[in-house]
């Protein structure tokens, strides 16, 4: 009896120590069922717990809380898209380690993919970790390995890993479209996923890597967030907890609203943000969705384009739908004050007049309206509306293109207020302007103590926040044009600023026909004539003499992939296969300027004066790009006939550029003892042992001006004289004497310049363009560069006299 007794006692103990051990871990063969709140599993310290989440009185999901938290804040889920009922769904780990998650019908919903004979059970670490563990401390699988939206400290983020935005404010329905993780250039990106193009938006696209402070293509591919609350990644990417230090329960998590927050949790439950991605939500990419405007009430809300209605109230991403046809005829504007809309821009024109903008759109059926910068002229029209945002900073206006019969009210249009009583809308007014307000964003509260703990932050981040919200959309205008027609490239996405790209070498070997067709060859390398599997013609040049290693060759690539203007062949991407290097770049029809301006009584071409202006004045325009437009700094340093290229309309296009060329802004001239310009073009401080600056490409465009009005080269001038002095001299002596010429005949007859100027042309020329060009020809080939212009200085002169009229 006592016997039997002393069993069944021993049976209920064991019985009720499986129970309590079973809240540490989980065996091979058991489970853990929806009903039994009992059911979950704890970390060692008690933060985190594992078990069902009911999202609903009926759902459920499979996941990782936090346990001090006021409202459950979950850290992971096995079937975010995909929940369970209520009733009758279990979690099974299988003696095989496999873990099932079973619906009420017994559907498996999801499962861990384990298969192992060794398996010892699954728990749940004090990181928040939750493993299935084989004999001798062998983790099977890692709930790590698959995050949700959040990363916890100490949590590393890889080149397979991937944060997914949930898209409702609990964080807890189906995955979002913005996305965290490694893009192809190996930096740690946010991503705003649409249908079939993902764009990136952080960190800011329109700047370069040096502003970005990052370092791409570091194979390493990690990052993690330490204990401290400092993030690292292998790409540089860095932030810190405005509260750093240890002992502090933090969350890294990707919320709904695409902005990327780090959190930490008070002593009463609740959560601060102690960092975040934007501060200026609405630069968030995609939060307002086609024709939406994001703008701040000072609170960030969407409202849609006057004339425009909502798509679906619950979800902005969707955008808004005009309620009106747009037709070609018809039409009028409507302005927009200080709003801009972010790329599909059809075109860039640049100086224009507002009228000539309107025009420009108006003739265009497809133009949905247009951006104007009043002070620079710049007009972007847009066949798309995305990304609108309204913030009293920004320089430029949007133009809506609206029928001329449709009234909309002064009220709808969007305006921010940046400070102040908030923005006053009127809900009883009709569907004009529907206003969703971010006000559920997660942790409203906690926005206005970050913005406390951000006062603490360095001066230096609150400038390059300023510097992001205003450089970012002078940047986008040079990038402008590439937004249109975007599609999704091998790697899935597409990138708004970047279509460049890795080829093998077996891809261009097969594009060139083995290498077949060679278009010139240079000190550089050789260059040869391609068509790419998508039919594309480019120009594949093999590079020689390039030493560097992979990781430098890439990084100065990755400057060469963020130039884009229409005088600068553009470069599509590269091949770094084993020894080869190669740079990918557009196919230019009719060559280089020089075979087509030297070349003398064969020429079938002949290059007329107004083409010569338009080579003068765009390979201006090009260098100045170079020189102060992108960020990149980049000096060409090899300004010369062969480098420029001329297309279909003989339009100009610098190539060349860039490679191995790049000096910093600072002065830092490491890299020029690499650098060989050629002999004729040569500015003099290149012998001596001045710093070289951008001034060296306006001493070697001189020399092209002159080349241009003699249709010769300056080296042939040195043997017409018959002399065995060198190029630079006479070259010297030739400005000279023009200067003489331009000081003496000043508003006289001028007949030199006839004797000047290109016999071929039969006088055909235009006298104020081609004095403006030997003048500045003269200004540009001064010894001392101090007083040579700037590139800037010279596209303007010559745009000041690029009329159409040409003397006959
Ligand atoms: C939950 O399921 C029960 C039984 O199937 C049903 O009666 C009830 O309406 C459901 N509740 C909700 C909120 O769907
Ligand atoms: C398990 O395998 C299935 C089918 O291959 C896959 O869809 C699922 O994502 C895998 N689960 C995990 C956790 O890797
Ligand atoms: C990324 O990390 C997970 C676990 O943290 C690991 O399973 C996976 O193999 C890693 N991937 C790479 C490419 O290192
Ligand atoms: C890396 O980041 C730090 C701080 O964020 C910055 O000071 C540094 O210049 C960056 N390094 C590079 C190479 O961009
Ligand atoms: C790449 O990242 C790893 C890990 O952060 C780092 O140790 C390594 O120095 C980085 N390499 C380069 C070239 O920056
Ligand atoms: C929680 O504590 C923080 C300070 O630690 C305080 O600012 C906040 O108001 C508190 N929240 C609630 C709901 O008590
Ligand atoms: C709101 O709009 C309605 C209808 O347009 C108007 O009658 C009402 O006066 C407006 N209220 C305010 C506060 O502007």
């Amino acid at each position: 009896m006592d016997a039997h007794y002393a069993a069944m006692f021993s049976l209920t103990l064991i019985h009720l120590l499986l129970h309590i051990s079973a809240l540490d871990f989980l065996s091979p063969g058991s489970s853990l069922s929806v009903e039994h709140s009992s059911d979950v599993l704890y970390s060692p310290d008690g933060s985190f717990t594992c078990g069902f989440y009911h999202i609903s009185p009926n759902s459920s999901i499979f996941s990782v809380w936090f346990s001090h938290s006021v409202e459950k804040t979950v850290v992971w889920s096995a079937n975010l898209d995909r929940p369970v009922y209520t009733w009758g769904s279990k979690l099974k780990l299988n003696i095989d380690g496999n873990m099932v998650l079973q619906d009420y019908s017994g559907q498996i919903v999801w499962t861990n993919n384990v298969s192992s004979s060794n398996v010892q059970e699954a728990r749940l670490l004090e990181s928040g970790n939750l493993i299935v563990k084989g004999q001798g401390d062998i983790i099977l699988w890692q709930s790590f390995a698959s995050p949700s939206d959040t990363l916890l400290p100490n949590q590393i983020i890889n080149g397979t890993i991937k944060l997914v935005s949930s898209t409702s404010s609990n964080r807890l329905v189906v995955p979002g479209h913005y996305s965290f993780h490694f893009d192809d250039q190996h930096l740690l990106t946010l991503f705003d996923d649409e249908k079939d193009v993902s764009f990136i938006y952080w960190p800011n696209p329109f700047i370069n890597i040096w502003a970005k402070q990052r370092i791409p293509f570091n194979t390493t591919m990690t990052g993690v967030l330490d204990s401290l609350g400092h993030f690292l990644g292998s790409d540089n990417a860095s932030f810190m907890a405005a509260d750093w230090g240890p002992e502090i329960t933090r969350r890294l998590t990707l919320d709904y609203d695409g902005n990327l927050r780090l959190y930490s949790l008070n002593k009463n439950g609740t959560w601060l943000v102690t960092w975040m991605a934007f501060t200026q939500l609405c630069f968030v990419r995609g939060l307002c969705g086609i024709n939406g405007v994001c703008m701040y009430t000072p609170k960030p809300a969407c409202a849609c384009a006057p004339g425009h209605e909502i798509i679906d109230p619950s979800d902005w991403s969707k955008g808004c739908k005009p309620k009106f046809r747009i037709t070609c005829d018809g039409m009028r504007f409507l302005k927009l004050p200080t709003t801009e809309f972010l790329g599909y821009d059809q075109g860039t024109y640049k100086q224009v007049s507002l009228s000539d903008c309107k025009n420009i759109c108006m003739s265009d059926c497809s133009c949905k309206g247009f951006s104007y910068w009043r002070g620079k002229g710049d007009c972007y029209p847009k066949s798309s509306l995305v990304g609108g945002v309204t913030v009293q900073t920004l320089p430029g206006s949007t133009y809506l293109k609206l029928p001329e019969a449709l009234q909309v009210p002064e009220s709808s249009i969007p305006s921010s207020q940046p400070s102040g009583h908030q923005y006053g809308l009127n809900c009883s007014a009709e569907n004009q302007y529907f206003i969703a307000k971010f006000s559920d964003i997660s942790s409203g509260q906690s926005e206005s103590r970050f913005l406390y703990f951000y006062g603490f932050l360095s001066a230096i981040f609150l400038v390059e926040v300023i510097f992001v919200v205003l450089g970012c959309w002078f940047i986008l205008r040079m990038e402008g044009r590439q937004l249109t027609g975007v599609r999704p490239a091998e790697a899935g996405y597409d990138m708004i600023t970047n279509h460049f790209r890795r080829y093998t070498y077996n891809e261009l070997h097969r594009a060139t026909r083995k290498f077949k067709d060679e278009l010139g060859r240079g000190a550089s390398g050789v260059v040869y004539k391609g068509i790419l599997k998508d039919k594309r013609e480019v120009a594949v040049k093999k590079l020689a003499g390039i030493e560097q290693c992979e990781e430098e060759f890439q990084h100065e690539l990755s400057v060469i992939s963020k130039i884009y203007h229409m005088n600068l062949v553009r470069v599509w991407g590269f091949c770094s296969d084993g020894s080869h290097r190669m740079l990918v770049s557009e196919y230019v029809e009719n060559g280089s300027l020089d075979k087509i301006l030297f070349r003398s009584e064969e020429s079938q071409i002949l290059l007329g004066w107004k083409d010569r202006f338009k080579v003068a004045l765009g390979v201006a325009k090009g260098l100045a790009y170079l020189h102060h437009e992108c960020l990149e700094w980049v000096i060409h340093c090899d300004v010369k006939p062969e480098n420029i290229l001329l297309d279909e309309n003989l339009e100009p296009k610098i190539t060349d550029f860039g490679l191995a060329k790049l000096l910093n802004r600072g002065g830092n001239n490491k890299n020029v003892s690499r650098i060989h310009g050629t002999r004729g073009y040569i500015a003099p401080e290149w012998v001596s042992s001045l710093p070289i600056t951008a001034k060296v490409d306006v001493y070697s465009f001189g020399v092209v001006l002159l080349e241009l009005l003699k249709g010769s080269r300056v080296s042939e001038w040195a043997k017409i004289e018959d002399e065995e002095d060198e190029v630079e001299k006479v070259l010297q002596r030739a400005v000279r004497m023009l200067a003489v010429n331009v000081k003496l005949q000043e508003g006289r007859e001028q007949s030199w310049i006839i004797d000047f100027i290109d016999c071929r042309l039969n006088g055909r020329f235009s006298y104020l363009q081609a004095r403006t060009m030997i003048k500045l020809a003269i200004s540009c080939i001064e010894e001392d560069r101090g007083k040579r212009p700037t590139m800037e200085n010279v596209a303007q002169m010559l745009l000041s006299v690029d009329e159409e009229s040409i003397v006959a």
